[in-house]
């Protein structure tokens, strides 16, 4: 085991922020239950612990309890908000109901900087969310810092190296709280700062093996690049045990399938089969307009195609999927059995429960960034890592209305060209974005003398962070009329081209 952090989660919101924190310091860190044995911490080498924050008050009958023991580690320790109050309530102090409580932004004043605060400004503006606080320090423990509801904000026990705090130094708005994380891992618990991507997947690739023995193992690869990241970690663990399954729907962009199979078959020798299905797709939603029935057609045939195919394959015990922590819908339950709650949306159509397949996630706990860090260091290329997001349903919910073979072609026509252009001119990169929409009307043009009736085409280019909030983006008016007239003269069937400029909200990114 590298140099290990224990966070130990009590069902906090943020507990992978603050694993993540503790990586972007190249420390190596895991997220352990509440309730795990200090012994198991003991044997994997932990070299100090983070308590994080959770939505339990010390006071509830069902407040999660850590093994005490853990105080007894000779390790450091780090009570954030929850973990602040545990630290004293389990140590011998008081905590209680607070009459203000702190939500939002505080004022932080340092009033003895120590190893914990170092060189920071006496003066951070903190977040907090909170409703108890400390109001004894258990012995041993004095105030570093203060807000103003709160005059045990921060607290320390020099001598055993017990720290807490009562805001949330792991969120954005916490001022200079990387740092403050910094301080504790590297002043407090001496840790040497090595961890790097390149640790991560040779850590991995044991643990992939670990878990999966001499198994065979699934995945079904869209060419996204979670799918993709994930495909050539576990290949680069298990080589041949490796089966991908790519489903062609039919609904896929211009040579995506093809570029798919290039990549994986060709460069990376991995056991690829590619399921054309594309003819029942287009079966099944012939003259269905409604998006919501198109996404359950598409959702449902989908599992069943990858359900059928898995029959050709063989014995297999593992589905592995992309699975990354923002797709994770994770709670702790904060009674007897945690681990049972988490979920993943991307679990296809309850597929492992019913073929008897167990799961494996290897970035699970990772963010976009960082998997697109790894897919980068395993040698995947920009085009893949870098790639924008394409949703599960594909061109289907990107052709307005009755989807055609007839209108697939004019709408892969014309966002070949926008992404061609997009990608020339280096905005496909900086957008979060962009792609072409079919919409279901006509509209007079005139070629030569000519009048030519043909169908209208969207352009849809947004900016975004997470996909919840997204603007239009303003692209230059020279670019637009480049790709507007490329789509008319190249693409036939097509006699006009508009530019979406609806933001979300109230508009969706997507159409349909
Ligand atoms: P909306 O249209 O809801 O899209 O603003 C937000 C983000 O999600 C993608 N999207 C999907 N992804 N299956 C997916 O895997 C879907 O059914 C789906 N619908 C939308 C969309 O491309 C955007 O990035």
């Amino acid at each position: 085991m590298p140099q290990t952090i224990a966070v130990l989660d009590f069902g906090s919101q943020y507990t992978q922020v603050i694993a993540r924190r503790i990586r972007e310091s190249q420390v190596y860190s895991k997220i352990y239950h509440y309730k795990t044995p200090a012994s198991k911490l003991r044997e994997d080498d932990v070299i100090g612990i983070i308590l994080s924050g959770g939505p339990s008050s010390v006071f509830a009958k069902t407040a999660p309890i850590p093994d005490r023991e853990i105080f007894n580690l000779g390790v450091p320790v780090l009570g954030i908000c929850y973990g602040i109050q545990l630290l004293s309530f389990l140590l011998g102090g008081r905590a209680s109901r607070s009459k203000q409580r702190e939500f939002g932004n505080g004022t932080l004043t340092v009033t003895k900087p120590g190893r914990l605060f170092g060189k920071l400004p006496r003066k951070l503006q903190v977040w907090n969310s909170h409703g108890d606080k400390v109001i004894k320090l258990p012995e041993g423990f004095t105030a570093i810092g203060t807000t103003e509801n709160s005059p045990f904000a921060a607290i320390e026990d020099r001598k055993r190296n017990f720290f807490g705090i009562q805001f949330h130094p792991e969120v954005f708005h916490t001022e200079r709280g990387v740092e403050i994380i910094r301080n504790f891992l590297v002043r407090v618990c001496k840790a040497e700062q090595d961890w790097t991507t390149k640790d991560f997947i040779a850590h991995s690739v044991k643990e992939i093996k670990k878990q999966v023995g001499k198994s065979r193992v699934i995945l079904g690869l869209s060419g996204g690049v979670d799918s993709s990241v994930a495909a050539a970690l576990l290949h680069k663990a298990i080589r041949k045990q490796l089966v991908c399954v790519f489903v062609d729907n039919g609904l896929l962009r211009a040579g995506e399938r093809e570029a798919v199979e290039s990549l994986y078959k060709r460069n990376f020798k991995i056991d690829l089969r590619v399921v054309d299905a594309s003819s029942l797709f287009l079966r099944r939603l012939k003259g269905v307009e409604d998006p919501e029935l198109k996404r359950k057609i598409i959702g449902n045939t989908f599992v069943e195609v990858f359900e059928k195919s898995l029959k050709t394959i063989g014995k297999a015990d593992y589905l592995a999927q992309g699975t990354l922590y923002p797709d994770v819908i994770e709670s702790v339950a904060i009674g007897d059995n945690p681990a049972s709650l988490i979920k993943s949306h991307h679990n296809v159509g309850g597929l492992p429960e019913r073929m008897k397949l167990k799961l494996v996630e290897p970035l699970r706990e990772l963010f976009k960034d960082e998997v697109r860090e790894v897919g980068a260091a395993l040698g995947l290329p920009k085009e893949v890592v870098w790639r924008q997001p394409f949703p599960g349903p594909g061109l289907g919910v990107r052709v307005a209305g009755d989807i055609t073979k007839a209108r697939l072609k004019v709408l892969r026509g014309a966002d070949t060209i926008l992404t061609e252009e997009m990608k020339k001119s280096g905005w496909y990169w900086k957008v979060w974005q962009s792609f072409a929409v079919f919409l279901p009307v006509k509209s007079v043009g005139v070629i030569g003398d000519e009048r030519n009736y043909a169908d209208v085409i969207a352009l849809r280019i947004v900016g975004s962070k997470d996909a919840m909030t997204a603007d239009w983006t303003r692209l230059p008016y020279d670019l637009l009329q480049l790709i507007s007239n490329r789509i008319t003269n190249e693409v036939e069937g097509v006699s006009r081209v508009v530019y979406d400029v609806s933001s979300k909200p109230p508009a969706t990114i997507e159409w349909e």
